[in-house]
């Protein structure tokens, strides 16, 4: 059996994507927003997918999330309890009395935290009480925001100390060129400094791609976060589809994250996916029928891809598919060698693209005019650093003036001056650093595979030799 993940959602970005995650979940697994089977499980025929790995199900067959949900203010958590009434476990709910939010600043957001870190993590205790075998943690935040980039920093730190053994992966949006707040840069790269010390794998959004997929996929210019937030629980569900939906390969968070983070400090992923079929959408438009092939080559198109790159060579670390619908092994074969000709992996790496073929819940409604496929790709490459380079450009630009540092003064990390900001934005050039480093051939010469380098939990996980490969 698959281990319980815990999900935690921070601020409102994090709820609010949170709440189309679990729309999604509920979906594919035919759980009312009430938290009940839409159609009772017939006792003769048992049930194809697992519930277990994100749902506590107790002896009236209700159906709870495996969820935490925090804010320092009400409106976006208050949403998802509207919308989902009695679903969420009220135990696991928490926002702040004084209910004004952190009003952007990462310092504010991250000394609530501190305060409240006990809180936090006996709710945390409690929920993992509700396990067998938990495996870990999945956080929906913003890096930009107070309560997602401050409040999900302290939290990160809490995490990997207090349970260092389990796997903690984060889905972290990215806010768009056009800043709303002229702080997001310092909240961004003090954020990004705990996902880089503090995460096992970060699935990066940004809102600059995610919205102009919106456009595309919804055809519609008046795009809105009700839109992204689809793309991006459209790429939680198919990243955990192996797991909910189980077959031999690909159960857990450590056997997906393993086959692409080859080294702890390369753990930067980035998501594609297409098409965005009414599965995954509502409102979408019509797509014709394709095939496994299309499909798994227009997954490395740029335009398909949830977060910006800006690289023409870009060069692959590794590389996960999952596809879902009428899948010929023959396509993808296909495909795979073709996409092998075109990608351009680094010297060290082992060049495969490891394809999962995942299953399409009997729970969503008949596909009837056209057969689709549908695909998830993450892949490690080092185009990521475009935009990791593009916030620390805009940090240098402010910092060095020492502009907008107000809101942090009386932050506890800030009491004896910036370092926090100035060791945050060398943690940020490491992790460029150790990107373009992993271009060259000789990247992995240095590098013992010690127990310490690896990724969460490998026993029998690791595919070193690339055998389940298809
Ligand atoms: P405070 O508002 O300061 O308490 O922090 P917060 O973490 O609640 O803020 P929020 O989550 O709103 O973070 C702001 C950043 O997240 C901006 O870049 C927004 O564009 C982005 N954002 C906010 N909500 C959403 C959402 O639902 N989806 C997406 N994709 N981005 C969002």
């Amino acid at each position: 059996m698959a281990g319980e993940i815990i999900t935690i959602q921070v601020g409102q970005c994090g709820n609010q994507v949170g709440k189309h995650f679990w729309s999604q979940l509920c979906r594919e697994h035919g759980i009312d927003v009430d938290g009940q089977n839409r159609i009772p499980d017939d006792p003769n025929t048992p049930r194809s997918d697992d519930t277990n790995p994100f749902f506590k199900q107790n002896d009236r067959n209700r159906y709870t999330p495996r969820a935490i949900m925090l804010d320092l203010e009400p409106s976006a958590v208050q949403d998802v309890q509207n919308s989902f009434p009695d679903f969420f476990d009220n135990r696991n709910v928490w926002v702040s009395p004084e209910e004004s939010g952190a009003g952007n600043s990462w310092s504010k957001g991250y000394d609530y935290g501190f305060a409240q870190q006990e809180k936090f993590l006996n709710m945390i205790d409690k929920e993992i009480d509700a396990t067998e075998n938990f495996e870990g943690f999945q956080l929906i935040h913003s890096v930009a925001g107070g309560t997602g980039s401050g409040l999900g920093s302290n939290l990160l730190e809490a995490i990997s100390d207090r349970y260092p053994k389990n796997f903690l992966a984060s889905y972290s949006v990215f806010p768009s060129d056009e800043s709303e707040v002229v702080i997001q840069p310092y909240n961004t790269i003090l954020t990004m400094r705990r996902l880089a010390e503090n995460s096992d794998a970060s699935i990066v959004f940004d809102n600059n791609a995610l919205l102009n997929l919106t456009t595309r996929v919804f055809r519609d210019p008046y795009t809105s976060y009700l839109h992204t937030n689809q793309l991006i629980s459209a790429a939680m569900s198919s990243i955990t589809n192996s797991i909910r939906f189980p077959s031999y390969m690909y159960n857990s968070l450590p056997s997906i994250f393993s086959t692409l983070v080859p080294t702890p400090e390369l753990h930067f992923l980035t998501a594609g996916f297409t098409p965005f079929t009414s599965d995954y959408v509502s409102g979408g438009k019509e797509f014709k029928s394709n095939t496994a092939y299309d499909v798994l080559l227009d997954l490395f198109d740029d335009s398909n891809l949830l977060v910006t790159r800006q690289s023409d060579g870009t060069v692959y670390f590794n590389t996960y598919c999952t596809l879902v619908g009428q899948v010929e092994q023959s396509d993808v074969l296909k495909a795979i060698s073709k996409a092998q000709q075109r990608l351009n992996f680094a010297p060290w790496s082992s060049s495969s693209l490891h394809v999962n073929i995942g299953r399409r819940s009997p729970y969503l409604p008949p596909q009837t005019k056209h057969t689709y496929v549908s695909g998830l790709m993450l892949s490690n490459t080092s185009a990521i650093t475009s935009l990791f380079r593009g916030t620390c450009k805009m940090f240098d630009k402010i910092f060095s003036k020492g502009a907008f540092l107000n809101t942090f003064k009386d932050g506890r990390m800030f009491q004896n001056g910036w370092d926090e900001f100035t060791e945050s934005r060398e943690a940020v050039q490491n992790v460029v650093e150790e990107y373009s480093a992993a271009e060259q051939e000789n990247y992995l010469d240095d590098i013992i595979l010690e127990d310490e380098n690896m990724v969460g939990n490998q026993s029998a996980q690791l595919d070193a030799d690339g055998d389940d490969i298809i």
